[in-house]
């Protein structure tokens, strides 16, 4: 690769087996980004998902490693075992909905199912398993866009989306949406990277040291739906207001750990009255490479998700198997099932107004 060069398209892969649940097939339109700084910190992007497929950043000592769970090949992408949405934008509505129905102006929806009866990440092809449009627009960033269709898994409303990965010389990895729509609509955008602060593959995440800036959760039934309760974390399992091992208390018994077979909830983000405006929602510390990260967003929730259902059946870009809970994931966005539930923060989109929000995740070492 020359020299100083801020963006680089590349075509990904060529042509590939098996996709026949994939919308667009043609691979000619799928391109790989390199986003690089100066302090050597790398992003790569595809417009497949609009997926982060891989962030190399250094350790305290100046080792580079991936710290992102990933595919080597599309194909990974298209055909994934279990599902895990590795690296990609989920949408129209990240996260759960009851039952996939919802009702807007007494008009009722129902969504595709893909998560026993109800609906997850956006449907059967959600935004992670279509092209996206691509286009460079700075020295270190790429937008990518989108239009949802009416109807496109239940949804009502054409939804024009943009989403532009921004890496800073401050390795920061930036992150901003935006969408309009046609009609009302639910719209929950978040992004699903599994990081590995130690490197993809090299283990759990257990020993890394999270802090959650949240004093309360979404609890959940046993379909991970909330129960529309907003629960104090305090004297529980789910007290990340000071950084603790991961691992700590995830083998508590609790009632919340047993629904999720682990940490899978939504977090009420502590905004300190600053609503809708940036602000720290978590940060996370690795002991041996001394890899920090912190992570902060514009939404009122944060998905923590161990990675409970990573089963130990797929292998990482090196050639490494992902274990079980061998990478965390903190989505940003508003709370699960909201759609359903008139307490919590509104996911509705109206004609003539924009969906705008964004997080940053910010990676550094102590
Ligand atoms: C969900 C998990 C799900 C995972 C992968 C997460 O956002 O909370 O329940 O298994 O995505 O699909």
């Amino acid at each position: 690769m020359k020299k100083n060069m801020g963006v680089v398209g590349a075509v990904m892969v060529g042509l590939l087996a098996g996709c026949a649940s994939v919308k667009t097939a043609d691979f000619d339109e799928i391109k790989l980004y390199t986003l690089k700084n100066k302090a050597g910190t790398t992003v790569k992007v595809t417009n497949y998902g609009a997926t982060v497929t891989s962030i190399v950043t250094a350790d305290r000592d100046g080792n580079l490693a991936d710290i992102a769970l990933g595919y080597n090949d599309v194909s990974g992408y298209m055909n994934a075992v279990d599902k895990p949405y590795f690296g990609s934008v989920v949408g129209r509505y990240g996260n759960r909905i009851a039952k996939g129905k919802f009702s807007i102006d007494g008009q009722e929806y129902t969504l595709a199912t893909n998560n026993g009866e109800n609906h997850l990440h956006g449907g059967v092809i959600g935004f992670d398993k279509v092209v996206w449009d691509a286009e460079i627009v700075g020295k270190n960033a790429v937008k990518f866009s989108y239009l949802a269709k009416d109807g496109e898994e239940g949804y009502p409303g054409n939804l024009q989306i943009a989403v532009t990965y921004t890496l800073t010389e401050e390795s920061e990895l930036k992150i901003d949406y935006l969408a309009t729509t046609d009609k009302k609509t639910p719209v929950n955008l978040t992004n699903h990277t599994y990081f590995n602060l130690k490197g993809e593959g090299e283990g759990t995440i257990l020993d890394h040291e999270l802090m959650i800036n949240a004093k309360a959760t979404t609890p959940v039934d046993s379909g991970l739906i909330p129960t529309g309760e907003i629960t104090p974390v305090n004297g529980t399992p789910f007290d990340f207001t000071s950084a603790k091992a991961i691992g700590r208390d995830i083998s508590k018994k609790d009632r919340q750990l047993e629904y999720g077979l682990g940490y899978d909830h939504n977090f009420v983000l502590d905004k300190g009255g600053k609503d809708g405006q940036m602000t720290l929602a978590a940060t996370v510390y690795e002991p041996t490479s001394g890899r920090f990260m912190e992570v902060f967003t514009e939404e009122p929730g944060i998905q923590f998700y161990c990675g409970n259902f990573l089963a130990g059946n797929l292998k990482g870009k090196a050639g490494k198997t992902y274990v079980h809970r061998g990478g965390f994931c903190l989505e940003t966005q508003h709370y699960p099932d909201s759609p359903n539930q008139p307490a919590f923060p509104s996911t509705i989109l109206a004609p003539g107004e924009e969906y705008k929000t964004g997080t940053i995740y910010r990676f550094g070492v102590k």
